[in-house]
């Protein structure tokens, strides 16, 4: 198969493991005869310097007219006092909006070769960790009205986090339609005893819950979610949650996995066009020094392969990959413990890329 993939280093340590993603990209192609074509595109700080925009018109079209579209991450302390309207992290959000891609996928799993990484205690790690994340990422308060005032002689600052019914339901339905294919159980976290657009959301899971019976369902409220993701996160399948809740929420749960840096996304629209990303940020404190944890943009790339080009094999092929790399005893800093090789960006990339 070809496959043209847009691709996003972005800032800080998005070019380094990125490029890591690449070379097993390159090996997955020589290995099972796919063509891949890579287009880059500048994004975020880097875009600001050059184009004096975080993402140029050119730039959008190239991600909207691509199979994929696969990126590192965006923003430092560089631009952080640029004005709001072409801060790094709108490019992000804008590509979120015109790509559709309103279902965010963060599967969080313990390797448990790494059960020691996770900062909690083997007692409650210790069974495994596998659930899944499913995080609204095109409505809320990201993409409401805000404005900046002066009432009564003092600033006041409003961000509204407006929810439809329709956005409710098809976050929804990408929920239970893979609970169906995991562990078949669906928490969906809200704020029901404070906010209307929790309200809505409830009643809505609630009625589509009702089309899945075969998904055993309930409510979670988001603070109760934050406790018990610590004090015993096996209790969860696939979580469903709004747009800021599941930033929050999966950046705690990150840690369950020992690392942030262990952590892939896929961001999906309703066709087969989805972006795909690591969770954590541009690191700019360790931007180019090769120390990086280069795995959560390699299991993106794996989950591009699986969700956006239905290359099942492969994406397998990647995470047994990775699994191997680990039973090496290689290790990034991030996850590192006496007793192991420390390794760097490239080397890691390299390692799982001679596995596959
Ligand atoms: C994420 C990030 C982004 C978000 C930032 C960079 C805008 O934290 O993908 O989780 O808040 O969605
Ligand atoms: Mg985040």
């Amino acid at each position: 198969m070809k496959k043209n993939i847009a691709v996003l280093k972005g800032d800080g340590i998005g070019p380094e493991i990125v490029d890591q993603a690449l070379l097993v990209l390159d090996k997955v192609a020589e290995k099972y005869g796919h063509e891949f074509s890579y287009t880059s595109v500048d994004i975020g700080g880097c875009s600001i310097d050059k184009h004096g925009v975080p993402i140029t018109e050119e730039g959008m079209a190239i991600c909207k007219s691509s199979d994929s579209v696969l990126l590192g991450a965006v923003g430092g302390p560089k631009w952080d006092n640029v004005d709001p309207s072409i801060r790094p992290e709108k490019a992000l959000l804008a590509v979120r909006k015109e790509l559709g891609l309103f279902a965010n996928l963060r599967p969080t799993k313990l390797f448990p070769q790494l059960a020691e990484a996770s900062p909690l205690k083997e007692s409650i790690v210790g069974n495994g960790i596998d659930l899944l994340i499913v995080r609204e990422l095109t409505g809320g308060v990201y993409f409401g009205k805000r404005r900046t005032e002066v009432v009564n002689g003092e600033k006041v600052a409003t961000d509204e986090m407006p929810y439809s019914e329709h956005e409710i339901e098809r976050i929804g339905r990408v929920a239970f339609e893979t609970a169906r294919k995991r562990g078949k159980r669906v928490a969906s976290v809200d704020k029901a005893n404070v906010l209307d657009s929790s309200r809505l959301w409830r009643a809505t899971m609630h009625r589509i819950s009702e089309e899945y019976p075969d998904v055993e369902y309930s409510d979670i409220l988001v603070d109760n979610t934050a406790m018990q993701l610590i004090k015993n996160p096996g209790q969860f399948d696939v979580i469903v949650t709004e747009n800021m809740f599941g930033d929050i929420l999966s950046d705690e749960a990150s840690m369950l996995t020992g690392s942030i840096g262990m952590m892939p996304s896929a961001s999906l629209s309703s066709g087969t066009l989805g972006m795909y990303e690591p969770i954590h940020g541009s690191a700019p404190d360790i931007a180019g020094m090769d120390v990086a944890n280069p795995i959560g943009t390699i299991m993106s790339v794996a989950m591009m392969l699986r969700y956006s080009f239905d290359m099942i094999e492969e994406a397998d092929a990647i995470e047994a990959a990775v699994n191997c790399v680990l039973d090496d005893g290689y290790r990034t800093a991030d996850i590192w413990r006496d007793g192991f090789k420390k390794i760097g960006c490239a080397e890691m990339g390299a390692a799982v890329a001679a596995r596959l």
